[in-house]
This record gives structure tokens, sequence and C-alpha cells, in this order.
């Protein structure tokens, strides 16, 4: 029983980007998107509009956006307050994603707040959006394994979950930070969030792949009916505030699954892998992705 088609969220050029050592000139991050865009995929994350302190790379979001707003695709950015709602709604945003923490340790890393604190930080931000007919996601870190706290209980994650969506958000993206989880876990976890009137359909998958199992955990996320996957082009990707974490999982990975699986994506494989080629060239280091190594070699 697996899903007919999977949309897939593109988080490259965010999630990606953020954590590169080099900061790419804002004209190859709108030419990335706008590959990416011709690639098939029809959510492509952009950037963030946070503290050009804490994630410098993105720092250049309002020069970025107006170069790719006119994309025919959906366009999120991350906003953590309402400093950063009002920078991506003044150049006309129409998604916007905040981001929780189901540890405290990762929300004091990440936002300089408790998990609470975050979450009363997030509320007067999704009410706005929601008001102005704009769609928000809500990211949850550290639903597995945090790098200082350890494995995290699932009731630690449910609450949090619960919080977002009572709170109005469209969407949540459950994140696996550092890639610790397996399968048997996201199982558990998406059982738990079941048996908590979480509907599995306003749930989203955002796996990093640094123990190799993006994939594994992706299959068990699709056989429980998620629909929603996050990926990173080339499988760029990490989280500055997160130690030990690594790239995405690859779009070209995943692609070449789901292709393999028979569900459709829309999302034309030759051109992904030479965008993330030609990505991996201007970052000088190849790309991860096994699919995007495999295909560049034929
Ligand atoms: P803070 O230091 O507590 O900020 O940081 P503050 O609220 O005390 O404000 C301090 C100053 O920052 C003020 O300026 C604000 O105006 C300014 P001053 O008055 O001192 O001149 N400021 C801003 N400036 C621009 N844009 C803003 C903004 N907000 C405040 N939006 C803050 C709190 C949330 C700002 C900070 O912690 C921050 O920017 N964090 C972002 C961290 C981040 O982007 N992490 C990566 C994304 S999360 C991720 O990657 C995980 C994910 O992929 C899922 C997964 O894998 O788990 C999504
Ligand atoms: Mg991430």
């Amino acid at each position: 029983n697996l899903p007919a088609r999977v949309r897939i969220h593109e988080v490259g050029a965010r999630d990606g980007l953020q954590n590169e050592k080099a900061t790419v000139p804002t004209e190859i991050k709108a030419e990335f998107i706008r590959r990416l865009a011709d690639a098939g995929l029809t959510t492509i994350e952009a950037t963030s509009f946070v503290h050009p302190k804490w994630v410098p790379q993105l720092a250049d979001a309002e020069q970025l956006f107006p170069l790719v707003s006119d994309l025919p695709v959906a366009l999120p950015v991350l906003v953590p307050n309402e400093r950063g709602l009002d920078r991506a709604l003044t150049l006309g945003a129409r998604r916007v994603a905040v981001f929780a923490s189901a540890t405290e340790s990762f929300a004091k890393a990440n936002l300089n707040r408790t998990v609470d604190e975050a979450l009363a930080m997030f509320e007067p931000v999704v009410e706005r959006a929601k008001a102005g007919g704009v769609h928000v996601r809500g990211y949850l870190s550290m639903c597995f394994g945090d790098p200082w706290e350890g494995p995290v209980p699932l009731e630690q994650v449910v609450r949090v979950c619960r919080a977002l969506l009572a709170m109005g958000c469209d969407e949540l993206s459950l994140g696996d930070t550092i890639g610790v989880a397996t399968p048997g876990h996201v199982t558990a976890l998406l059982t738990a969030l079941n048996e908590q009137q979480v509907p599995t359909s306003a749930l989203g998958v955002h796996f990093h792949d640094t123990y190799g199992q993006a994939l594994a955990n992706t299959l068990a996320a699709l056989q429980h009916g998620v629909t929603t996957v996050d990926a990173s082009a080339g499988g760029l990707g990490g989280c500055p505030y997160a130690k030990s974490a690594t790239g995405n999982l690859a779009t070209e990975d995943l692609v070449w699954m789901l292709r393999g699986l028979g569900i459709d994506t829309g999302v034309d494989l030759g051109r992904l892998t030479a965008t993330s080629a030609w990505m991996a060239a201007h970052l000088g280091r190849p790309s991860p992705s096994r699919t995007v190594r495999a295909l560049s070699q034929e």
C-alpha cells in the first residue's frame, strides 16, 4: 500500500546551502532554483529570513527572493519570528515555515529559546501568516535523536507536533536533523502521532543521511501513508547548529527509488542530476549522492 504520487519538498537551496562553507553567489543560487524548477520540482524552499549573523550563507535572502519569485512553483521560506515574517511578506512570499525543536538543547542552540519560548515566538507568526492567506509549514527538529540528549522520547515529539497544528500550521515536517533514525523508529513515531490524532495527511518527513538510512526511513514513512518527502538536490545540506548533521536525503536517490516503485514525482532525473553536478562544480566537491555519481558516469 504505497501512494501513487509523492510531493517532493526540495530543500537544497536552503538546508543545503546554509551548511556550505563557501558562500554561493546570489546569481548562482537563483540559477540553481531555476534549474530545479526546470527539472520538474514544484516546491522549492528558497532561503531563510533569519538573523544574518546566525546563518551568513543565506544573508542575501532580500536579493535572492525577487530573482526567483516569478517562477510558477511554490517557494517556501523559513521565518523564525515576526521580523522574519515581515521581511518575507514585503517580498511577496506566499509560503513560510517556522521551525520548532522537540528538544531543549537544540531549541537553545538554534533559536536561543526554550521549546515553549520558541512556540510562543511562532504563534503570532502563524496567526498573521494565516490571516493573510499564506501557507505555513511547521518544521520539527530532533524528532528521533539529539546530539546532546540522545534518543528523543516519542511523547516529546507528539506534544510539539500537536502544539504546531493547534497554532494553525498547514503541514508539519518531521526532522531527523542528525540522521540517526532507523525505519522501526519512524514507524513507531508515526503510529504514536496517529494515536494522538495527528493526521498523517498533514505530515512530511525530513531525513538527513548521516548513517545511510534516509531511503529506508522514507520507505517506512510511505508505507505508513506519508506523501510529502523533503530532499535536497545532490544531497547538499546539514544544519549549522546541530553537530553531526550531514546532508539531507539526496533528491536524485529519492527519485530513483520512487521511479522504481512506480510512484510519480514529475521530476526529470537527467535534468536534476545535471543541475547537481553543476552545483557540485561550483562548490568544488563531488556530490555525495550515489545516484548523481552513477548517472554522471554513464
Ligand atoms: P536572538 O539573538 O535571540 O535574537 O536570535 P533576538 O530576538 O534577541 O534579536 C536580536 C537581534 O536580531 C535584533 O537586532 C533583531 O532585530 C535581530 P538588534 O536590535 O540587536 O539590532 N533579528 C533579526 N534580524 C533579521 N531577521 C530576523 C531577525 N530576528 C531578530 N528574522 C533568532 C533569535 C531566531 C533571530 C536566531 O536564533 C536565528 O536567526 N536563528 C536561526 C537559526 C537557523 O536558521 N537555523 C537553521 C534552520 S533550522 C534547520 O536547519 C533544521 C531543519 O532543516 C529541519 C531539521 O533538519 O531538523 C528545518
Ligand atoms: Mg534539515
